[in-house]
């Protein structure tokens, strides 16, 4: 199965997943990375992991549709089966999440449904919650929506603050994103009606 990760930041979940393929845990080749923001410390993890890298600016572009159409392009160069959001900072358009149906999927640092949006984390934290989590599923046309494959548990102690709480999410986010691409390219997931059915056996 390809891979194309899409991201704008850090990067710290494209390297779990990249170092995931290193090591044989996860069987893929991943293929690609897509950047739409040429300052993304993910560039140089991807150089520096010698996987390709696209930077595609919407600037560059006169419509959504045409820096899609762009991206689009690379991904069917690559052959691309299976597209990973992991801090991808902007929403896909209808069109291009039906293109690719059931093959795009997002982490989200929250139990989805709640604290969606950019600030998941502090969100939880600043509401008081005692347990949080990381959430991965597929996309649809909504933010942060969809079927979800996996959820996993954070708890906020007491003496958690923002900081620690992020470093705890991201440290689970590194073993649940893999896992659940590795389950997605054993055939382990089947989309049914809302619902992601998981088969682990
Ligand atoms: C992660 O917290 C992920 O859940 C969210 O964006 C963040 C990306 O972090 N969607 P990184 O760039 O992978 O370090």
């Amino acid at each position: 199965m390809n891979i194309a990760v899409f991201a704008s930041g850090r990067g710290s979940n494209f390297s779990a997943i990249a170092r995931a393929v290193k090591r044989g845990a996860l069987k893929a080749n991943l293929s690609l990375l897509v950047c739409d923001n040429p300052k993304a410390a993910v560039i140089g993890r991807a150089n520096r992991a010698g996987i390709k890298t696209v930077l595609v600016k919407r600037q560059d572009f006169s419509s959504k549709k045409d820096f899609e159409a762009g991206i689009i392009q690379h991904l069917e160069d690559e052959r691309i089966d299976l597209v990973v959001l992991a801090g991808f900072m902007r929403l896909l358009s209808p069109e291009f999440v039906a293109q690719y149906k059931g093959r795009i999927l997002n982490i989200h640092p929250s139990l989805l449904p709640s604290f969606k949006g950019t600030q998941g984390i502090r969100d939880a934290f600043e509401y008081g919650v005692k347990l949080t989590g990381v959430t991965v599923h597929f996309v649809d046309d909504e933010l942060d929506h969809g079927p979800i494959i996996l959820q996993a548990p954070v708890e906020v102690e007491e003496r958690d603050s923002p900081g620690s709480l992020e470093e705890k999410i991201h440290k689970l986010e590194h073993r649940l994103y893999p896992q659940a691409i590795k389950l997605i390219c054993e055939g382990k997931v089947k989309l049914e009606g809302r619902r992601a059915k998981v088969t682990t056996l």
